[in-house]
């Protein structure tokens, strides 16, 4: 295929917004599936997306369309909406050239929206608005569009408007990724040079690694090395994806697509590599930034006899998803397992899900926290660390004040989207969680947009449920790195029967503690003592739940019933010292409603 008439896009939006559903509409008109009820959002494929209806990864379909007379190869990339998946957003758009940015005629502009057009921006993307759901009762594509004009300062002009889900106007986007969006650089002259941009494992196949090949061409048969490990394959299978793959003999400069070439180590793929064949070597691509962790949770398995299923489970699951880091780490109470960093609380939740769906893995996951550093004074300390600073991702190894200079939180810079009918709650909710108002701006006559520098540690848990229920689900946030902060924080030990358990181990800021007696609240369902230590000044009382306390009367059925949901309950804990904790207090502990 003639490179210049290749275009490889992203599809890129804010949560709900309708890539998916575009999506679709844009495969079936090219005849890559059949126009049925039950191709829906065919680019979901994995069981958690579905269920949870959220986009997760990044997935690619290779399009071909006839535009004036000449046929056209479009790559497309469907790219998840959330803030803990940006990543994905990010490694998407370094194999494409221009992006599809969609907005809901109703809702607007939102969080998602300003950072996505900013990835695609930085990136410098051919950006193509599309105002999506204008067949909504309540759709106002001519606000979207000034909102547009002002956030974003795209012209009104641009902006094409549809309705994915009636499939009107879709074939002004197909015309438009043609017209607007330029085809790649590379030339299938060069050296055969693919940038590794996704990779999953499959059990028969081994790796099969999605390729975007940036210039010459290969074919089946041929021998690559991986820039990485440089290590030597033979490509035994080659396609595109359109959505499902479809073999070829070869792939040239500008297509994007999967290579399977006998890798069976899951360290081989590596995303963000570059292939060249052998004897020809190429400059490495500039690959990926590594993924910045914010949020670090332990992992183990509940029966340490799982271990070793659980970390080939993992490595392959992380190969799937590059941006979780994986430390090992081991505890008194639960043994050998590991220390993850993930993007976010979603994150690791949809890791954890994916770990049980697709790898039938049943995990513990420990009390998320952030990474927090410390300044050391020790200098017996400091000569042990090698350094001044430390990076604490497990409160069990937070060190004590007597050694430590200052701490240090890691700060986020947020951006806020909501009606200003509700910029006073939000404000208070924002004051609560020690945040500072950076900016406050009108992006149209109701709507404002505001910025806040966050202590990574107040929204990381539970801040957005909040902000969207106080907002009546109208308010949109997202979020990014800002450096570290001094702050004056506690260890909190938790004690269970009198004994300290590492794993429910948190670090708090001194303000916190006021929330302490709330917060133990519902925690256990029987009849244990739990303790909190503060520097062993503030225990609280014990609290204690009967379960049949609620069985007023006689009615024995009904006891047994409850009793025997407590036993199916009582599965879903971990033996922790001397005590049954149930599997989610770790992340409870953390929730403050
Ligand atoms: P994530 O992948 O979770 O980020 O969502 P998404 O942006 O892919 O959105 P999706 O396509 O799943 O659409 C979200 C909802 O909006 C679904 O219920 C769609 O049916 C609906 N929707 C999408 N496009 C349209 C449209 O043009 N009109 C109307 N009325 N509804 C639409």
């Amino acid at each position: 295929f003639p490179v210049d008439r290749i275009r490889n896009f992203c599809i890129v939006a804010h949560i709900d917004h309708g890539k998916s559903t575009l999506a679709d509409r844009l495969l079936e008109m090219t005849g890559a599936i059949a126009k049925t009820e039950k191709n829906k959002q065919v680019l979901d494929k994995l069981q958690v997306e579905r269920e949870r209806g959220i986009t997760v990864k990044a997935q690619t379909a290779s399009l071909f369309y006839h535009h004036k007379g000449q046929q056209y190869l479009l790559n497309l990339i469907d790219t998840p909406g959330h803030v803990d998946f940006s990543y994905e957003v990010s490694r998407s758009l370094s194999a494409c050239q221009g992006v599809l940015l969609i907005v809901d005629a109703n809702q607007g502009i939102q969080a998602q929206t300003v950072a996505n057009f900013y990835l695609a921006f930085e990136a410098q993307l051919a950006i193509i608005p599309v105002i999506n759901k204008i067949d909504l009762k309540n759709a106002d594509p001519d606000r979207v569009e000034s909102q547009i004009e002002k956030v974003l300062d795209i012209p009104k002009e641009e902006c094409i408007r549809i309705s994915a889900k009636l499939g009107m106007n879709v074939e002004k986007v197909l015309q438009a990724v043609v017209e607007r969006i330029p085809p790649p650089t590379g030339s299938i002259d060069e050296p055969f040079k693919a940038l590794v941009f996704d990779s999953n494992f499959d059990h028969y196949r081994g790796v099969v690694a999605n390729i975007a090949v940036v210039g010459g061409r290969v074919n089946k048969g041929d021998k690559i090395v991986s820039a990485h490990l440089g290590k030597t394959y033979e490509v035994n299978e080659l396609g595109l994806l359109r959505p499902d793959e479809h073999p070829t003999q070869k792939l040239f400069a500008g297509q994007v697509g999967y290579m399977v070439a006998g890798m069976k180590d899951v360290k081989e793929a590596q995303i963000g590599d570059t292939l060249h064949l052998q004897n020809q070597p190429v400059e490495a691509l500039p690959g990926f930034k590594p993924a910045k962790a914010m949020v670090f949770a332990g992992m183990y398995p509940v029966d340490q006899s799982e271990y070793p299923a659980l970390r080939s489970a993992m490595e392959r699951l992380t190969l799937n998803d590059s941006s979780v880091t994986v430390q090992k780490d081991s505890s008194l109470a639960l043994g050998a397992g590991w220390r993850l960093g993930f993007l976010g609380l979603l994150h690791m939740e949809v890791f954890n899900q994916r770990l049980e769906q697709e790898y039938n893995a049943s995990v513990i996951i420990t009390a998320p926290t952030v990474p927090y550093k410390a300044v050391l004074s020790s200098a017996r300390l400091i000569k042990e660390h090698g350094s001044e600073e430390i990076t604490i991702v497990n409160p069990a190894h937070f060190p004590d004040r007597s050694v430590v200079a200052e701490y240090l939180e890691p700060m986020v810079l947020g951006t806020i989207l909501a009606p200003d009918a509700y910029t006073g709650k939000i404000m208070s909710l924002c004051l609560n969680r020690r945040a500072v108002q950076k900016n406050m701006v009108y992006i149209d006559d109701q709507r404002v947009m505001m910025k806040y520098l966050f202590p990574l540690n107040e929204i990381v848990v539970d801040f957005y449920d909040l902000l969207k229920s106080l907002s009546s689900g109208y308010a949109s946030f997202d979020y990014e790195n800002a450096g570290y902060q001094a702050a004056d924080l506690i260890k909190m030990d938790i004690l269970l029967n009198g004994q300290p358990v590492e794993e429910l181990t948190t670090i708090i800021h001194r303000y916190f503690m006021r929330w302490l007696k709330r917060l133990i609240g519902r925690l256990l369902l029987i009849e244990y003592y739990i303790q909190v230590s503060l520097n062993k000044a503030a225990a609280i009382k014990p609290y204690r739940k009967n379960v049949l306390a609620k069985c007023y009367g006689g009615d024995i059925t009904r006891k047994m019933k409850l009793l025997k949901k407590q036993a199916e309950g009582k599965k879903k804990m971990r033996r922790v010292g001397n005590v049954d904790v149930p599997k989610d207090a770790f992340i409870s502990v953390l929730k403050r409603k």
